[in-house]
């Protein structure tokens, strides 16, 4: 698990026109030594002009912030795995903080798709972390066990090699805060330990664990330096390619 994993959620930004600019700036800008594995999430409706856009780079892999539990169905603004799949796309974000709290997005409705992800042969990015309260409370250990046990009794049986697991503090996502690097430690080795209880050891041992929120190319080095940190899921700093090809610079020289 040497190669760290730098994944971009652009969210609801870069259209095709501007994912079309963003690939013809990032991509001379990429260096010819090891790279890290990318992986870009964009708006679905600008899936196919990255796709093609990455065709030449391998190190480049396409994501999708967003599926529908279900198969197929009179499901309007939906998405379908089966159709991610159809463009290219190999990961999916599943339980991002943004889905559970403004989409109002259950540990039901997240088992489900990642159920779903992994029946269509996607990797699952599953997305865990506390809000503010939840840490002032001192319930960060019991939150993200409860949303990762959903989905990992879902998983036991069918883990896919390339599922990842990332954590997102709610409060540090956006707001340019970031957790203390103890608080990041302690977060992804309860992560790592829970996996290794629910799904084994070598499922756990073979899950990349991504930080996200407020990450930036100035913190990114000392973030991926921390113990059982194996990448980052940035949102902001990813969007403007010089910045976004900054942060894989600093995973290189890791
Ligand atoms: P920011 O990097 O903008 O804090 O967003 C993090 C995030 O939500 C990535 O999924």
């Amino acid at each position: 698990m040497n190669t760290k994993t730098i994944a971009a959620n652009w969210k609801m930004h870069h259209g095709p026109d501007e994912a079309r600019d963003f690939l013809e700036k990032l991509l001379p800008n990429l260096s010819t030594r090891k790279k890290p594995r990318i992986l870009l999430f964009p708006p679905a409706i600008s899936l196919q002009t990255v796709s093609a856009g990455i065709e030449e780079c391998a190190e480049i892999e396409l994501g999708i912030q967003n599926i529908h539990w279900e198969v197929e169905g009179a499901f309007t603004g939906e998405h379908s795995a089966a159709m991610a799949v159809s463009v290219g796309v190999r990961f999916v974000l599943i339980g991002h903080s943004e889905r559970r709290h403004l989409f109002r997005e259950s540990d039901s409705e997240v088992k489900d798709k990642v159920s779903t992800a992994i029946a269509a042969g996607l990797n699952p990015v599953v997305c865990v972390g506390e809000t503010r309260e939840e840490r002032v409370q001192g319930s960060t250990e019991s939150v993200i066990k409860r949303q990762l046990d959903s989905v990992l009794a879902e998983i036991s049986v069918q883990a896919p090699k390339d599922m990842l697991l990332a954590y997102e503090p709610v409060w540090a996502i956006g707001t340019g805060m970031l957790p203390e690097a103890h608080e990041i430690e302690e977060a992804h080795s309860l992560i790592r330990n829970r996996m290794r209880e629910k799904i084994g050891q070598e499922a756990s041992l073979s899950t990349q664990i991504l930080y996200g929120g407020s990450v930036n190319a100035n913190n990114s080095e000392d973030l991926l330096k921390l113990k059982n940190v194996d990448g980052l899921l940035i949102g902001g700093a990813s969007l403007d390619p010089l910045s976004f090809s900054k942060i894989i610079e600093s995973a290189v020289s890791v």
